[in-house]
């Protein structure tokens, strides 16, 4: 597989990140909220860098497969905190087609939180379908499918510590059991 990301310029990537936040919220208690499963690398490292109090909240979301090709997401919210009147970021691994980060934080807006910003991972370039963007952006990467530092392929490669090309003989070559 080919490396695109290794561990070092993630971490570095991850201190960028955490110090626009450090400057963002200050003294602000934050609750950041999660994407399930992706964003849990991201999330771990992140918050060891944050300085203001924290409060972890999870979200799954998946979209329907098969034939149905609608975008339409199906979130579970079984594991969030109570965010009304709070400072959310909401988390997610990448920004593809963005439908997962609109739809998400339109759910999250329903919950009256005091302010919501964003944040990802990756941004897949020239992707998007919708209007939004993520307040804040890791890395950019070119329009590849990629693994690794929480991003899956059939649940598979999330452990990677970098984030790598996945290409099809890399499939064939490790056939997912
Ligand atoms: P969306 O298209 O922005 O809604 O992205 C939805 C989800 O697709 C992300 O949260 C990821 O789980 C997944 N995804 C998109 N691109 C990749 C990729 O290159 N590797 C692994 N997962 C991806
Ligand atoms: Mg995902």
């Amino acid at each position: 597989m080919k490396i695109l990301l290794d561990e070092s310029e993630i971490r570095k990537g991850i201190h960028r990140l955490a110090a626009q936040l450090n400057g963002r919220y200050e003294h602000q208690t934050l609750t950041i909220v999660s994407i399930m499963t992706g964003s849990l690398v991201m999330l771990a490292d992140l918050i060891r860098c944050l300085e203001m109090p924290v409060r972890i909240s999870l979200i799954q979301a998946s979209s329907y497969r098969g034939t149905m090709t609608s975008g339409e997401l199906r979130i579970q919210d079984q594991m969030m905190l109570d965010i009304s009147g709070r400072d959310v970021l909401l988390i997610d691994d990448i920004f593809d087609t963005g439908k997962t980060l609109e739809q998400v934080s339109a759910r999250l807006l329903e919950l009256q939180p005091r302010s919501l910003q964003t944040a990802v991972f990756l941004n897949k370039s020239g992707q998007s379908v919708v209007a939004t963007r993520p307040d804040y952006v890791v890395f950019e990467i070119p329009n590849a499918f990629v693994v690794g530092y929480g991003l899956d392929y059939e649940d598979l490669y999330r452990n990677l510590p970098h984030v790598a090309i996945l290409e099809p003989s890399d499939i064939e070559k490790h056939p997912p059991i």
